[in-house]
C-alpha cells in the first residue's frame, strides 16, 4: 500500500460539473491537472483547490478543438508524474434553432461535443492502455438517447461520443483500464443558464460530480447521473414515434 496521491486530469476544468468533481478530488489530496481555455479562470480554480487540500495543482491552457491539440497529452501526464483518472467534461450546448440553419453553428456543436471529445478520448485511451491501468470518464448526456427537435444536434454529438466510449470500455474489458460514459440529466450550471430550473428532474453539479467520482473507481460502461435517468430514458426511448412526435419538448 503506497501513499502516492491520486493523479487526475480534468479536461474542461472550468465547467460547473468539472469544478464540483475537482473539489472532491482536492478533498482527497489528489494531484490535479486542470485543462481549460481561460487562463484567469484556471488560476482562480487552482487556487481554490489548493485551499481545499489538493497536493498539487497544474494548469494547462488549451482550446480542445485546436488542430493537433491531443499531442500535448504526454507532456501533461509527465508534469503530473503519471495519470490515474481523466475526466473529460467540456461541452457546448449551442443554439439548436440557429444551428439548424447555420452550418457553422452546427459544426461548432459537433466539433466540441463529438470530433474533439472523440479525439481526446482516443488519445487518453491509448495512454491508459500503454500503462495498463487508470480510468477515463467522459460526460455525455441523456440528450443523446433519443433525438428531439429542440436539441438533436447536441444530442447526436453526445450519442456519438457515448458509442465511442462504450467501444473503448469494450476494448478495455479484458485488461486493466476503465472507460465510462456518464450521462447527466439537466444540471444547474452555466450551460443551462437560460432555462427554467428546479423540480425533480434537475440536479446540482455536486450530485453529478459525486457520481463521476464513483464511476472513475468502479463504474461503467454507461452511468446515468442521477441513476433515475436510466428509467426515464428507457421509457422515452420506447415511446412510439406516433405519440413522441406529438410531444413538444
Ligand atoms: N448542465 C447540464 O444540464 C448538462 C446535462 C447533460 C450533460 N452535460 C454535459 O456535462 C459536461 C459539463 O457541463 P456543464 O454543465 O458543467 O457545462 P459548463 O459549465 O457550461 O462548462 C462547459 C465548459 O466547456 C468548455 N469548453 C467548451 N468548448 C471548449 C473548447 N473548445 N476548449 C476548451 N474548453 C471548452 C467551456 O469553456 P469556457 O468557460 O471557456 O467557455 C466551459 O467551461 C458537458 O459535456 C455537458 O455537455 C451537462
Amino acid at each position: 500500500m503506497t501513499n502516492t496521491p491520486l493523479r487526475v486530469l480534468i479536461l474542461g476544468a472550468a465547467s460547473g460539473i468539472a469544478q464540483a468533481a475537482a473539489r472532491l478530488y482536492a478533498g482527497e489530496g489528489a494531484i490535479i491537472g486542470l485543462a481549460a481555455r481561460n487562463e484567469n479562470q484556471l488560476g482562480a480554480i487552482a487556487a481554490d483547490l489548493r485551499v481545499r487540500g489538493a497536493s498539487r495543482v497544474e494548469t494547462f491552457e488549451i482550446d480542445f478543438t485546436a488542430a493537433e491539440a491531443t499531442t500535448t497529452l504526454a507532456d501533461w501526464v509527465a508534469r503530473l508524474g503519471g495519470m490515474d483518472h481523466v475526466v473529460l467534461a467540456y461541452g457546448l450546448l449551442g443554439d439548436q434553432s440557429a444551428a439548424e440553419h447555420d452550418a457553422q453553428a452546427a459544426a461548432a456543436i459537433i466539433d466540441v461535443n463529438f470530433r474533439s471529445a472523440a479525439l481526446w478520448s482516443l488519445a487518453v485511451a491509448d495512454m491508459l492502455e500503454s500503462q495498463g491501468r487508470g480510468s477515463l470518464v467522459v460526460l455525455g448526456s441523456v440528450a443523446g438517447d433519443r433525438g428531439r427537435r429542440s436539441n438533436c444536434i447536441y444530442g447526436a454529438a453526445k450519442a456519438g461520443i457515448a458509442t465511442l466510449v462504450q467501444g473503448i470500455a469494450h476494448r478495455f474489458s479484458d485488461h486493466g483500464p476503465r472507460a465510462v460514459i456518464v450521462k447527466p440529466g439537466p444540471t444547474d450550471t452555466a450551460m443551462t443558464a437560460g432555462m427554467t430550473k428546479g423540480g425533480p428532474l434537475w440536479s446540482t453539479p455536486e450530485a453529478v460530480a459525486a457520481i463521476i467520482r464513483k464511476a472513475a473507481d468502479r463504474g461503467g460502461p454507461v452511468v446515468y447521473a442521477p441513476g433515475r435517468w436510466w428509467l426515464i430514458m428507457t421509457i422515452i426511448r420506447n415511446i412510439p414515434a406516433v405519440i413522441f412526435n406529438k410531444m413538444n419538448f
